[in-house]
């Protein structure tokens, strides 16, 4: 089972960006804990940030080519605006976890909005770190 782990933009500022929100641990920390869990459960996990929705789209092209079984996404603001990203995955029709960190449906009227949510298997919304695990568990049918 090979797991592709995609971030969008800001998330590579975990630990410095609104800790009140996200937390005080770091993108680095994140990747930590995703590795270990992974490794326990015998997954193979890669990891991608990028702060340009270009990029986005490029990876998620890239795991079709590479056989990813499974993606887990967490697209940040480009959540609530990128047809381009919807149309990647679409594209790609790999299984795929939305992933946000925060309580999105708490917040702003601008994050209620999910271009991705319906191509996605599930939404995992406002569980910390630990939601990237959680999506690993849906992926895995734990
Ligand atoms: C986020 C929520 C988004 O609204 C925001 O733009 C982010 C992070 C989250 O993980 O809670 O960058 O996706």
């Amino acid at each position: 089972m090979k797991i592709l782990v995609v971030n969008g933009p800001n998330l590579n500022m975990l630990g410095i960006r609104e800790p009140g929100i996200y937390g005080k641990a770091t993108y680095e920390d994140l990747l930590k804990l995703i590795k270990e869990y992974a490794d326990g459960k015998g997954v193979e996990v890669s990891f991608f940030q990028s702060n340009h929705e270009g990029a986005l789209v490029d990876a998620i092209q890239q795991a079709y080519f590479d056989k990813v079984d499974g993606i887990v996404i967490n697209p940040g603001a480009y959540t609530h605006t990128s047809v381009a990203i919807l149309d990647a995955l679409k594209a790609v029709a790999i299984p795929t976890i939305e992933v946000h960190i925060s309580d999105v449906t708490t917040r702003e009227d601008f994050r209620q909005i999910s271009y991705i949510r319906p191509v996605c298997k599930a939404s995992v919304i406002g569980e910390g770190f630990n939601g990237y695990l959680h999506a690993i568990d849906i992926l895995l049918g734990d």
